[in-house]
Parts: structure tokens; sequence; C-alpha cells
């Protein structure tokens, strides 16, 4: 399958990713987690997103799903679903480094009448030849934007 010429800046992303993440939020207990992240070509113009985490003793952790997309090549639109009520749409510009890109994303977020608040996410992934280190803030439960999580994974 041919990759959408428009995707060139991301292709790095097509794979498997896998690695550890750690997790904190004013309100709650800091945490540890493995992450794995497959971006897919569906031969269309954007990437399939679908994500896993799971505690350090194996018990699956959050989850979440989407399509991320260029707009002319150098911006991106990242809409991503999760599975406790919210709705992300993240934007952002994509800069292109020496062995990959960095990519700066807030989102507006949607909340279901049962979904804790998340009044907005901002993202940065960063790609570097095989390596992908993702960062996650959020302005959630009345806690101001603040950092969540951050993971580090390596091509799988
Ligand atoms: C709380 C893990 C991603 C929003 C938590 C907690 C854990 C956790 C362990 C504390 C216990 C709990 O409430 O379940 C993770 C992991 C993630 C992830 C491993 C992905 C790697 C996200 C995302 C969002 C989010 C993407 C929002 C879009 C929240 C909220 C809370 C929370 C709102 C509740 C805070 C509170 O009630 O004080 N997360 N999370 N998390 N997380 Fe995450």
């Amino acid at each position: 399958m041919t990759l959408h010429p428009g995707l060139s800046a991301v292709a790095g992303l097509i794979g498997t990713w896998r690695g550890e993440g750690a997790g904190e939020y004013p309100t709650i207990d800091p945490f540890a987690y493995t992450e794995e992240v497959t971006f897919s070509d569906v031969g269309k113009p954007f990437l399939h997103y679908m994500q896993r985490t799971w505690s350090p003793a194996g018990a699956p952790m959050h989850t979440e799903t989407g399509y991320l997309r260029l707009v002319d090549g150098s911006s991106v639109e990242f809409v991503l679903a999760q599975p406790t009520g919210q709705a992300e749409l993240a934007e952002g510009p994509l800069a292109a480094t020496a062995d990959g890109f960095t990519c700066e994303l807030a989102s507006r977020v949607s909340n279901s009448a049962s979904a804790k608040q998340v009044d907005g996410t901002e993202r940065r992934i960063e790609l570097a030849g095989d390596v992908l280190t993702t960062h996650f803030a959020m302005a959630a439960v009345g806690v101001p934007m603040t950092h969540h999580l951050k993971s580090v994974m390596h091509r799988v």
C-alpha cells in the first residue's frame, strides 16, 4: 500500500511502539505503567492510532484510540476517544527535527454525562529515530493544566 503523500512528515510513526511510563496528578497517587501504541496506515490521508497500557503487575489500565491527520503537511489534528467518556480534539504544529519531529497539541474536550470533568489536555509527541516520547497534561477535576503522564517507547 502506498502511503498517502500528505502523511510523509509522520511516516516514521507507522508501526508498534512499546515502553514504560509514569503518571501523577495532584489528586491521585503516582503510578507506573507499560504502554503499547500502534499507528497504522489504512490507505487514507490519516493514520489509525491504538494505545493500551498495563500496570506493573500486568493488569489492563487506560486504553485510547483515534485518528491522526496532517493538515498542509505541518499541522496535526489528533482525534481521540477515551473509554472514560471524554473525546479529545487535539490540534497543533509539527516541527521537523534531524531524525523525526516534535508536535505540541492542545485539545478541546467533550465530556459525557458520567465522565470525570476534563476541561482541556496538552500532548507533546517526540519522534527521534526509534524512540517515541509522549507527555500528557490536563486541566481536570478542578485542577488547572498539570502534568499527568510521560512515557518513552521504542519501536518493536
Ligand atoms: C486518574 C492512569 C490517561 C484523565 C487516573 C488514575 C490512574 C490513571 C491510575 C488514578 C486512579 C483512577 O482514577 O483511575 C492513566 C493512564 C493513562 C491515563 C495509565 C494513559 C497512559 C488519561 C487521559 C485522560 C485521563 C488520556 C483524559 C483525557 C484522568 C482523570 C483522572 C485520572 C480525569 C481522575 C483524577 C481524579 O479523580 O482526581 N489516571 N490515565 N487519564 N485520569 Fe488518567
